[in-house]
């Protein structure tokens, strides 16, 4: 037995929340890894929404998913994560089993286009309505640049103080490893 990475884990929760079927929402999308893997968790009944502010990024994520065949059930939307409510079509309230954010910037590309805090801690709120009882929001967050830093604190105080009525918070971290390595934040969403 061995103590599974970050990355892993953090698809070993989307695993477990995740049913052939669901609706899910991949709030960066990036180079389309994510949503790639919600595609294939969720088949042909189930549906992900896929967001990025770069054009770059939803192009990448499309040729991806396409190249894997696996487009078919996925939406792109060229637009923050801040945005979920007023984009996502209405019956998506009380609906969405997941949601996956790996924050940061996107490999390969203008390391000053990054993830915030602050429209990260919107898109939480606003996630907060779309999940469904015991739905999942996934947060992997990178912290070895300086936005990362100020948005690491910024998303842990907000979660820290979410009420344990309505959210139950988990952090996974190694805590001995060098280099700021990044950890995971899940947010199960309790009544
Ligand atoms: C670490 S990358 C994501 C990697 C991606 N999950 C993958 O599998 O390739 C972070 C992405 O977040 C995007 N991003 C930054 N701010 C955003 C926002 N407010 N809303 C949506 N996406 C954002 C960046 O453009 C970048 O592509």
């Amino acid at each position: 037995m061995k103590l599974e990475g970050v990355l892993p884990f953090a698809r070993t929760l989307l695993r477990t929340f995740c049913q052939p079927g669901d609706l899910v929402i991949d709030a960066t999308c990036g180079n389309g890894n994510d949503t790639l893997f919600l595609s294939k968790l969720v088949g042909e009944n189930g549906h992900v929404f896929a967001f990025d502010i770069q054009e770059q990024a939803i192009t990448n994520s499309k040729q991806r998913l396409a190249e894997h065949k696996a487009d078919q059930n996925v939406t792109f939307f060229h637009a923050s994560h801040d945005q979920l409510i007023e984009q996502l079509p209405d019956h998506l309230s009380n609906n969405v089993a997941a949601a996956i954010f790996n924050l940061g910037y996107l490999p390969g590309s203008d390391k000053s286009i990054t993830t915030t805090g602050s429209s990260t801690i919107r898109a939480i709120e606003q996630l907060l309505h779309l999940l469904k009882n015991e739905g999942v929001i996934v947060l992997v967050i990178y912290h070895g640049h300086d936005e990362g830093k100020r948005e690491k604190e910024l998303v842990l105080d907000f979660v820290k103080q979410l009420d344990q009525k309505h959210a139950h918070v988990l952090q996974y971290e190694f805590i001995n490893q060098k280099n700021d390595p990044p950890f995971v934040v899940a947010i199960e969403k309790r009544g």
